[in-house]
C-alpha cells in the first residue's frame, strides 16, 4: 500500500514537472503586423517599440525569455484568418500581438476568442474589439476608433465651426472615427453635412477634393494614416484648400508622416493619445532609448508597441509566467496603472485604454502638444459583455 502510494506520488510529480518547467522556458510571441503596403512603416514602428521594452527587461517578460515569430498581414482582411491560424497552429505561439488594420484585427479577435489565445492589439481601433467582441483574453494597448474622433468633435465644435464635411477610407476605422467625431460635434451644436469616402487603400483623392471645394464647409474632418495620410495632406494643399478650409483629423493624419508631408502639414490640428513635447521624464527616457537604438524618432505606433510589451509583462508577471492563467493575467491588467510614455493610463472593463486625448498642432517636424482635448476619456465599450 505504502509502496503503491509512493509510486503514485512519483508518477504525479513526473507529470507535473514538465508543466512547471514550461513556465520558465521561452514564451513565443507571434507578431502579426503589416510589413508591406500603406501601413508598412506603422508595423515596423510597433515591432521596434515592442522589442525595445523587451530589451530593457533583459529579453524576458514575467521571467520568461521572449522569442518572436513574425507574419506580414499585408493589411489584407481576406488573409487575416489564415495568417493568425498559421501563428497559432503551425508556430504554436503563446500570445499574438497585432495588428494595425481594423478589418484584419476583427478577424484576429474572432480566432482569439474561439481558440482562447491571448491577443494584445497594439494599434487597430475597431470599436467592436472592446465592444461586442470583447473577451477575457483580448486587450488593447492603443485606442478605440471612437476616442480620437470624439475628442476631435469636441474641439471642432468649440472652435465654433457649424458645417463640416468628413472624408475617409470606407472601412471600420474610417467609419468609426467619423462616427465618434459626429457624435461629439453634433452634441456641440454642429452638423456633418456630407460624408465622403473611398475604398481602402485608394489614394485617388482628386474628385472628392473638388467636391469639398464646391461644398465650401466651415471645416473638414478626416481619418487617414500611413502612406495614404502623406498623400492626402499633400493633395489637400495642392488643391488649394489649405488655408481656405481648416482641416482637422485623428492624429494619425500627421503621426510618423511629417518628414514626407513637409510644409503641407504645417499648422494642422489633430487629436491623439500621444504628442511631441509632452516633456515628462518617462517620455524623455523612452524617446532617448528609442532614438539611440533605431536612429529614428518614435511615433504613436512605436509607443503603442512598447506598451503592448509592458502590458504583456504585467499580465505575465501576475500569472507567474503561465499565460494560460487568464484570470490572473486579466485581473492584473484591469487594476494596473500603466507607466506609458503617453502618460499613465488604466485599462477599462472592456480592456481598452482610459487615456488623455491631446490636442496637437504641427510645428515643423513635430506634433506639438497644445492642450488636452479630453481628459481620461474612456471608450464607452458599447455592447461588451464579459
Ligand atoms: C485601423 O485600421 O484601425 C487604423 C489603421 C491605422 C491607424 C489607425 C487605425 O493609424
Amino acid at each position: 500500500m505504502t509502496l503503491h502510494r509512493t509510486a503514485l506520488a512519483a508518477a504525479a510529480l513526473a507529470l507535473a514537472l514538465p508543466l512547471a518547467q514550461a513556465q520558465t522556458g521561452k514564451l513565443k510571441v507571434g507578431l502579426m503586423l503589416p510589413y508591406t503596403g500603406t501601413f508598412a512603416a506603422l508595423g515596423n514602428a510597433i515591432e521596434n517599440g515592442f522589442r525595445l521594452h523587451v530589451a530593457e527587461q533583459g529579453g524576458k517578460l514575467g521571467g520568461r525569455e521572449i522569442e518572436i515569430v513574425k507574419v506580414d498581414d499585408e493589411s489584407d482582411p481576406a488573409k487575416a484568418t489564415d495568417n493568425i491560424n498559421k501563428l497559432i497552429k503551425r508556430d504554436s505561439v503563446d500570445v499574438v500581438v497585432g495588428t494595425v488594420h481594423s478589418g484584419v484585427a476583427m478577424a484576429m479577435a474572432k480566432v482569439a476568442k474561439d481558440t482562447g489565445t491571448m491577443l494584445i492589439v497594439p494599434n487597430a481601433g475597431a470599436d467592436a474589439i472592446t465592444g461586442p467582441m470583447c473577451a477575457p483574453n483580448i486587450f488593447r494597448s492603443s485606442f478605440s476608433n471612437w476616442q480620437p474622433g470624439y475628442a476631435a468633435g469636441e474641439v471642432v465644435a468649440k472652435k465654433g465651426h457649424k458645417n463640416v464635411v468628413t472624408i475617409t477610407w470606407k472601412y471600420a476605422a474610417g467609419d468609426e472615427s467619423v462616427k465618434g467625431f459626429k457624435e461629439a460635434f453634433e452634441k456641440g451644436g454642429g452638423k456633418v453635412t456630407k460624408e465622403l469616402s473611398l475604398p481602402f487603400p485608394n489614394v485617388e483623392f482628386q474628385a472628392l477634393l473638388t467636391e469639398i471645394a464646391a461644398a465650401k464647409p466651415d471645416a473638414v474632418y478626416t481619418f487617414f494614416a500611413g502612406g495614404g495620410a502623406v498623400k492626402f495632406v499633400k493633395d489637400y494643399a495642392a488643391a488649394g484648400l489649405k488655408g481656405k478650409i481648416p482641416l482637422y483629423g485623428a492624429g494619425f493624419l500627421t503621426d510618423g508622416t511629417l518628414e514626407a508631408q513637409g510644409a503641407d502639414a504645417d499648422g494642422l490640428l489633430t487629436t491623439l493619445h500621444y504628442a511631441d513635447g509632452l516633456d515628462t521624464p518617462r517620455d524623455k527616457t523612452f524617446r532617448l532609448a528609442y532614438a539611440k537604438t533605431y536612429k529614428l524618432q518614435p511615433d504613436v505606433y512605436a509607443m503603442q508597441g512598447y506598451d503592448a510589451a509592458q502590458m504583456l509583462g504585467i499580465g505575465l508577471a501576475a500569472a507567474k509566467g503561465d499565460i494560460t492563467k487568464k484570470a490572473e493575467f486579466g485581473a492584473a491588467l484591469r487594476k494596473a496603472k500603466i507607466d506609458s510614455p503617453r502618460g499613465a493610463f488604466t485599462i477599462s472593463a472592456s480592456h481598452n485604454p482610459v487615456q488623455d486625448l491631446y490636442l496637437r498642432q504641427v510645428v515643423g517636424k513635430e506634433n506639438k502638444v497644445i492642450g488636452i482635448a479630453s481628459k481620461a476619456l474612456p471608450d464607452p465599450g458599447r455592447g461588451c459583455r464579459m
